[in-house]
């Protein structure tokens, strides 16, 4: 390793310890639900202490998107509704929103930008698994929503990169962009993000679809879920949606579509009604999200 490398990873190591721990009742709630034997009392009475986040899962709940019917008035009612698998995806969307939302200056992500793309790349992976299995969806989604959550901490990289040889990443750059931080810096925000996801506690399968969001072939424990996020994570970037210098700079393994019996047809479909579904999501978070 190089000194330059060695550099590089202290700086990546100091930002990783700076990471804030999730907000105190979200992460005290997906705890217990990683326990096999919890129920839904005692998950509705955790999320009930915060305030906030009982009336952003109340609004969800109530929305034509999640299309319950009846009015959804109680966090327990909407726990139950709602479904376990459903109210993880809440729980982790509310609890790492405002470190997602911090901008990226070494990727040229401005604030909100990397937030934006992996809420859209969640949405859709979990659209995508539904095709291939309804269980799996809200799985997918999480995959989606943290994908890319090892640029937070590989940002620093690039910003000092950029600042020894401006421009140069951008026009050197070969094809692959984790090739590129590979080669360039001995690590890649898929190594450092599934760190981060084990930091924080999150199941090895989670952390296995961060980790090869970009090569769901080499998947072992998850390659249904990571090639969902790894198609998904492609269409956000061929949309153009919250990309930065990576652009278009990702490999495409088209086994993650026959992985999911899926073909260049089904896509075409999916995006006709995905556009619709961006919409309706647009309602339930702070900011909209179908605009680049
Ligand atoms: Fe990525």
């Amino acid at each position: 390793m190089s000194n330059d490398n060695e550099q590089v990873l202290n700086e990546i190591s100091k930002k990783i310890e700076k990471i804030p721990p999730l907000p105190r009742i979200p992460q005290k709630a997906m705890q217990l639900m990683m326990k096999p034997d919890f129920n839904m009392k005692e998950l509705s009475d955790i999320i009930s202490q915060d305030q906030s986040l009982t009336i952003k899962i109340l609004r969800w709940a109530n929305s034509a998107y999640y299309g319950i019917g009846n009015p959804v008035n109680s966090i327990h009612q909407a726990v139950t509704y709602l479904g376990e698998h459903v109210i993880w995806s809440l729980l982790l969307t509310s609890a790492i929103s405002s470190v997602m939302m911090a901008p990226l200056p070494g990727y040229d992500l401005e604030m909100g930008a990397l937030w934006k793309h992996s809420l859209h790349t969640a949405i859709i992976a979990r659209e995508l698994m539904k095709t291939w299995n309804e269980k799996m969806a809200e799985e997918a989604y999480t995959g989606g929503l943290l994908c890319d959550i090892g640029k937070i901490a590989m940002d620093v990289a690039w910003q000092n990169y950029n600042e020894e040889n401006p421009g140069q990443a951008k026009e050197d750059a070969p094809l692959d962009f984790v090739f590129v931080e590979q080669s360039l810096f001995g690590i890649n925000h898929t190594i450092i993000g599934a760190k981060i996801a084990e930091i924080w506690g999150f199941p090895e399968t989670l952390q296995e679809t961060i980790r090869y969001h970009h090569t769901p072939s080499r998947s072992e424990k998850n390659p249904k879920i990571t090639s969902a996020v790894h198609i998904a994570d492609v269409i956000v970037n061929c949309m153009g949606i919250g990309i930065g210098i990576d652009g278009l700079q990702y490999y495409f393994e088209p086994s993650a579509m026959q992985e999911l019996g899926l073909d260049f047809k089904d896509i075409v479909r999916f995006m006709d009604k995905i556009v619709d579904l961006l919409k309706e999501i647009e309602l339930l978070i702070d900011f909209p999200v179908t605009t680049a």
